[in-house]
């Protein structure tokens, strides 16, 4: 059943190219993006006012990188909450606020929940969910799946990454039906989406790097991600991925905020990711990790190709292939999902079932 992979989570980490590619193409037509599933309309499109995402754990994370997107590319206000949060705090939405509650399972219970206080308010309701026919995908208004395939691993690999590609689709229908893109760019975002398979695979060929550097790192205390904008919501899902499978404690930081408390956790030897994909930002977080590496850090960098300038700043380095602003995400979670797996395996600890969580969180 693991498919000749030690664990679930190799598997399906090894299925993100077909997935990715299973749930974009339905939605890709020629030039245009088409979500007959959406059920609305573009002049409904035009009168949304205001996006709120909800969900849980890495479905929140996915929720994150979106706002990037969505704002960046579609110019619309997003906000984001994680559904435990949002369900209890008297949230300001009405019918002009689209919610968009993303969940793997579609059974989360806060996520659930969060879906019945968004309708009784009145806002329309969008899932994302990967379950055909969970309780998720029952009550929302329109569901758009995400065509992962089953999930086993309790840590989500395939089914974030599907979450993103659905998100963008989303933001390139808003983005269209808005006036926000020109022909030229929606091209060259088709063009980008369709080169993501092939690019993830060939992250996921670099595996044995990337297990030869993390088993330098079996017996580490803490380790940090730093990265700034969408990095920074890529650094939260590399922290949350090391941790529930490794149990070795782990923080995701916006770089910026590193000098208002964090950066006196640095000692020699201590362990720094750092995401840099946003090229407008590459000065900003250079100047982040030469920070925490004079303070003995060692640097581990994910960044794209042609970024030269990084090695003056970091003591190893993963280079991601070329791609648009909004998609690196999809990107560089692999090295990150592959350094959590490789630390998970090489610490003996039980990869696909952590200990004490569960698949689907079907309790409050
Ligand atoms: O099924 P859901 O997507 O609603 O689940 C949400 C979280 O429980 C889930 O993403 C969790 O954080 C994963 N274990 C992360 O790998």
């Amino acid at each position: 059943e693991k498919g000749g992979y030690e664990h679930f989570m190799l598997k399906e980490m090894y299925e993100q190219p077909k997935a990715v590619t299973d749930t974009f193409s339905p939605r890709i037509k020629g030039n245009d993006i088409v979500i007959e599933e959406l059920g609305m309309t573009d002049e409904e499109i035009r009168a949304i006012r205001k996006i709120m995402i909800v969900a849980c754990g890495s479905a929140y994370h996915a929720g994150v990188t979106s706002k990037y997107v969505f704002e960046g590319m579609a110019r619309i206000p997003v906000e984001v909450d994680v559904a435990s949060e949002y369900r209890y705090r008297d949230p300001i939405i009405d019918e002009g606020t689209l919610v968009v509650i993303i969940s793997q399972s579609g059974e989360t219970a806060d996520s659930l929940a969060a879906l019945r206080e968004s309708k009784a308010r009145g806002a329309r309701v969008l899932g994302i969910v990967n379950v055909v026919g969970s309780s998720i995908a029952r009550e929302a208004d329109n569901v758009m799946y995400t065509w992962a395939g089953p999930e086993i691993a309790v840590a989500t690999t395939k089914a974030y990454s599907c979450q993103l590609i659905a998100m963008y689709l989303l933001a390139m229908k808003f983005a269209k039906v808005r006036g926000q893109v020109t022909e030229n760019e929606m091209k060259r975002y088709i063009e980008d989406m369709k080169r993501l398979p092939d690019q993830i695979e060939l992250l996921l060929n670099n595996q044995n790097r990337i297990q030869k550097f993390a088993n330098r790192y079996l017996a580490a205390r803490d380790v940090f991600f730093i990265g700034r904008g969408i990095d920074y919501a890529i650094s939260m899902e590399g922290s949350l991925k090391l941790k529930e499978i490794s149990y070795i404690h782990s923080e995701a930081y916006a770089a910026g905020e590193l000098k208002h408390g964090t950066i006196s956790l640095i000692e020699e030897g201590t362990l720094v990711a750092a995401v840099l994909t946003q090229e407008d930002l590459y000065k900003k977080m250079i100047s982040n990790m030469v920070e925490v590496r004079t303070r003995g850090a060692f640097v581990l960098a994910v960044t794209n190709e042609g970024n030269d300038e990084v090695e003056r700043a970091a003591d190893y380095v993963i280079y991601i292939p070329e791609t648009n602003q909004y998609f690196t995400n999809s990107l560089a979670i692999i090295p990150l999902q592959l350094f959590g797996y490789y630390i998970s395996v090489g610490r003996g600890c039980d990869v696909d079932k952590p200990r004490n969580l569960a698949k689907s969180v079907t309790v409050e």
